[in-house]
């Protein structure tokens, strides 16, 4: 165990926030002052320290370049109108992080380090938290196998790590999604239900190609049959059809189980809504379509929060959306917003204050 008392703050000089332009924050692009670093070695976690934001020296043989041992998290802080700081559900992120760790044959990584460490941190850099709508702080832990050597095997030390970065929406507009169906993403049995660094590198090639066909983003469809829609790219991705919202399932490990898309499908229950995770196939989502029941195609996640989707492709038959006229994806953006912000009841306990 890691008592609070063994992170070891070194503060930096003089803050870079000035310098920061809030009206220009891009996804990702800013990081605050200080970060968390912490080490791995013979079977315990040591030299905690949260210290000034800097580059990391590692040698070229460091294991996670080889062989891809790296599980990332996203969450966020968000602060309220009278300026306290909050951290939405990260005790959710903390268990997905050591799920995916196990998956990895990585270590386990504390409580006390995990969520300790990132109070702390965020309350040094609190006031980084961004106050304009649809802007939050988002929290980036991760943890890469730190063994100089290489050897193909599980790596005996491991860094992780946690940075902040100020940050307005990661999809500002709606989206237009591509039915992919020649690559593939996960499979049962492999990693698709880990948040490891290999998913998103192996999903760029299938990305890129649906961007020169002038798509934002891949539905990945299953590998055996493309049949079975899973997710899209960075979210988790919902139908309202008829009186329904249908989201896949989680059952065959080849999604990740999203933060986002759990408290999506608890406020679609909330707003009356009968809410089914089920395999769903692209046949069914366009029958739905052609009989006019299809009303709202949304994806869910940490960082794209809730993003509308005005457009699905699947070969030559293509879905258009009026998101215009949406009610329920918005409402949904709205009530998160809104509880995020302290300006809706936080019933279910999801901001943990700093
Ligand atoms: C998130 O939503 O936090 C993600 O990690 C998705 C993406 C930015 C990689």
């Amino acid at each position: 165990m890691i008592a609070a008392m063994d992170i070891s703050i070194r503060k930096v000089e003089r803050s870079k926030l000035l310098e920061l332009d809030p009206n220009n924050l891009p996804f990702g692009k800013y990081f605050t002052d200080h970060m968390l670093e912490a080490d791995y070695e013979n079977g315990e976690w040591k030299n905690i320290e949260i210290k000034p934001y800097q580059p990391l020296l590692i040698s070229p043989s460091v294991a996670a370049l080889h062989y891809g041992q790296a599980i990332f998290e996203g969450i966020k802080a968000y602060k309220d109108g009278e300026g306290n700081a909050y951290i939405f559900r990260p005790h959710d992120n903390y268990k997905r992080f050591n799920i995916s760790a196990e998956r990895m044959q990585m270590p386990a990584v504390p409580e006390e380090l995990f969520i300790e460490g990132m109070r702390k941190l965020i309350e040094l850099d609190k006031n980084w938290i961004p106050s304009s709508p649809d802007h939050s702080l988002y929290i980036r832990p991760f943890m890469f196998a730190s063994d100089e050597m290489i050897g193909v095997k599980p790596s005996d030390s491991y860094k992780f790590l946690i940075i902040l970065s100020p940050t307005g929406p990661y999809y500002s507009a709606p989206m237009r999604i591509y039915v992919e169906e020649q690559y593939v993403r996960a499979v049962p049995g492999g990693v698709g239900y880990a948040k490891a660094a290999g998913n998103y590198g192996a999903a760029m090639y299938a990305t890129a190609q649906a961007k020169k066909k002038g798509y934002d983003q891949v539905l990945w469809t299953d590998a055996f049959e493309h049949k079975y829609v899973q997710e899209i790219g960075t979210m988790n991705v919902f139908f309202i059809i008829g009186n329904k919202a249908i989201t896949p399932d989680l059952g065959l490990g080849t999604i990740l189980a999203g933060v986002t898309r759990q408290s999506t499908i608890t406020l679609l229950q909330e707003a009356g809504f009968e809410v089914e995770e089920r395999r769903l196939t692209i046949d069914e989502i366009m029958e739905a379509y052609k009989s006019g029941q299809l009303f709202e195609v949304f994806g869910t996640g940490t960082a794209a929060t809730i993003s509308f989707i005005k457009e699905l492709r699947y070969k030559d038959f293509v879905m258009k959306f009026d998101v215009e006229k949406w009610k329920t994806a918005p409402t949904i953006k709205q009530w998160l917003t809104q509880i995020r912000e302290g300006k809706r009841e936080d019933k279910y306990n999801w901001m943990w204050k700093i």
